[in-house]
């Protein structure tokens, strides 16, 4: 089950084709501790999330799926119902994530985009009061993760008209994934998930995805990277309503190479909290 979810996410991103062996280097460079509960590790390869937690700074990870595989000690795994495709093993998979200590549950992975969870807000609605409604008593339930689109009936529109059906899903939390080309642009898209977040009276909103557009694909030039990522993530900080986050992604060509933090990577575990 876990390497066929692993092949399958891996298959379900572009980026990750271009994923390099593996050389792992455990001799993270020392840096300023200071832990932010906010700061996880989006991650396809398990083995790669150490590098970024032995910081101290990263609390907690997800991997588009809904089952871990030895992550390491003080970091959290939050399953995710990807999308249709997953319903199949999730009954049986999200009942042992819970008793393994899991608290939240991530609905859909972008399901305003044809090429990822693809759904209507209707039909998303449904298919969430169906398989992650019933937990809301063993976690807190976190909506599906739309892009940053202002597309009409994408992004944040998306969630608006979802949530006129799953208004009784008991959400708790907004997920929401951004790419763009300005720490500006991102704090401005942000903001306006709080604001329609607390439109339903959800207060946390969890940053699932982000990245420059030019880094999509691998991290281009890691000085213009690190600087983005430390102001985004210096600003997220200090905003109350935003209370996790992730990079896209813990991954070699990105936070990681060979194995080990990059520039950015550096940026993201050493940021004040
Ligand atoms: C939703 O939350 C309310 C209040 O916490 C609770 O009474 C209700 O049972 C929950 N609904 C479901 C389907 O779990
Ligand atoms: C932010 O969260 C606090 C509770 O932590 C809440 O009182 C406040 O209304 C929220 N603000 C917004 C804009 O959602």
């Amino acid at each position: 089950m876990v390497s066929f979810t692993n092949l399958f996410t891996a298959g379900l991103m572009a980026t990750t084709a271009l994923a390099m062996p593996h050389h792992m280097h455990r001799d993270v460079h020392p840096i300023h501790k200071r832990s932010s509960t906010k700061r996880g590790a989006a991650y396809n390869d398990v083995s790669t999330v150490s590098t970024l937690s032995n910081t101290g700074t990263v609390t907690w990870a997800y991997n588009w799926a809904f089952s871990d595989s030895d992550l390491p000690t003080g970091v959290d795994y939050v399953p995710m119902l990807w999308g249709a495709k997953f319903f199949g093993g999730w009954l049986t998979a999200i009942e042992s994530a819970l008793s393994s200590g899991s608290n939240y549950i991530l609905g859909f992975n972008e399901p305003d985009m044809a090429s990822q969870a693809d759904m209507s807000p209707s039909t998303a609605a449904g298919y969430y009061q169906q398989y992650i409604t019933p937990y809301s008593g063993s976690a807190k339930l976190i909506s599906p993760a739309v892009t940053s689109s202002t597309d009409t009936g994408k992004g944040l529109s998306w969630f608006e008209e979802f949530m006129t059906d799953c208004s009784s899903c008991n959400i708790t939390g907004l997920a929401v994934h951004w790419y763009g080309d300005s720490v500006d642009d991102f704090k401005s898209f942000v903001q306006k998930a709080v604001s329609t977040a607390s439109t339903y009276n959800i207060e946390e909103v969890w940053v699932t995805e982000f990245a420059l557009n030019a880094d999509t694909s691998g991290v281009t030039d890691q000085s213009t990277a690190a600087d983005f990522v430390n102001e985004a993530i210096t600003w997220m900080d200090s905003q109350a309503n935003v209370t996790r986050y992730s990079y896209f992604m813990c991954a070699d060509n990105y936070l990681l190479t060979n194995g080990a933090l990059n520039t950015v990577g550096t940026a993201y575990t050493s940021s004040s909290a």
